[in-house]
């Protein structure tokens, strides 16, 4: 399977966004990634439904919303109407995880689970094949434009061992600082999907920089 890119709208011109979608509709990019957060699971508040709904309303590829929100069981029917496709949850935000993601894919949705920084990807042994895709924080949740963290590489290597043992086809991607000076050795460790929020839209030329970050890790 080709690798995938998912620009983060987070890192876009909110006050030019139908450009910014219409950017990401007409450039390499594989999927929409957006990161949804209420200012108490991390310390930073993004942008909620209305934001949301038209997005979607211009977004013609994947939408992979990231969910950095306590108790995320209460809008998971909320996401699905809005027309999400994969809903990722926080593992850390979830008492029962195993129901939370079967709410999630009894409404339609490819199922997530985000890690944090800290939290070990053997924590996902047991429910890693009722995972669609495992979202690997490469910074602390909250906000754009961190550095990588570099331990990132070995987790991608201890989930990827989980994967395989469990036979399971689970993606892995990776959210946080991610460039061109990391791309090709995350999807070399095992990386199927890579975010990118500030890399691209920091750029002068973000179609050009979203090409050279596909072609770079689809040699
Ligand atoms: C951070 C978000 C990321 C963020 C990535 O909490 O989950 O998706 O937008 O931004 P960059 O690529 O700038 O690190
Ligand atoms: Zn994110």
């Amino acid at each position: 399977m080709s690798k995938l890119i998912a620009p983060s709208v987070l890192a876009a011109d909110f006050a030019n966004l139908q450009r910014d979608v219409e950017m990401i509709n007409r450039s390499d990019a594989d999927w929409f990634h957006i990161d949804i957060m209420d200012g108490v699971f991390v310390p930073n508040i993004s942008f909620g439904m209305p934001v949301l709904r038209d997005i979607v309303k211009h977004a013609t590829k994947t939408i992979d919303c990231h969910l950095m929100i306590v108790d995320p069981d209460r809008y998971v029917k909320t996401f699905a109407d809005l027309g999400c496709d994969i809903l990722t949850v926080h593992y850390e935000a979830c008492t029962h995880l195993h129901r939370t993601l079967q709410l999630i894919k009894s409404h339609g949705m490819k199922a997530g689970v985000a890690l944090n920084p800290h939290t070990s990807v053997h924590l996902l042994t047991d429910t890693i094949q009722d995972i669609d895709m495992v979202c690997l924080m490469s910074v602390n949740p909250g906000f754009g434009g961190q550095s990588f963290i570099e331990n990132t590489y070995d987790k991608i290597t201890q989930l990827k061992k989980i994967i395989d043992f469990k036979g399971c086809d689970t993606l892995i991607e990776i959210d946080g600082g991610v460039t061109d000076k990391n791309a090709k050795q995350l999807v070399e460790a095992g990386a199927d999907v890579l975010v990118a929020g500030s890399y691209v839209f920091k750029s002068s030329d973000q179609v050009a920089t979203i090409a050279g970050l596909k072609s770079m890790v689809n040699p």
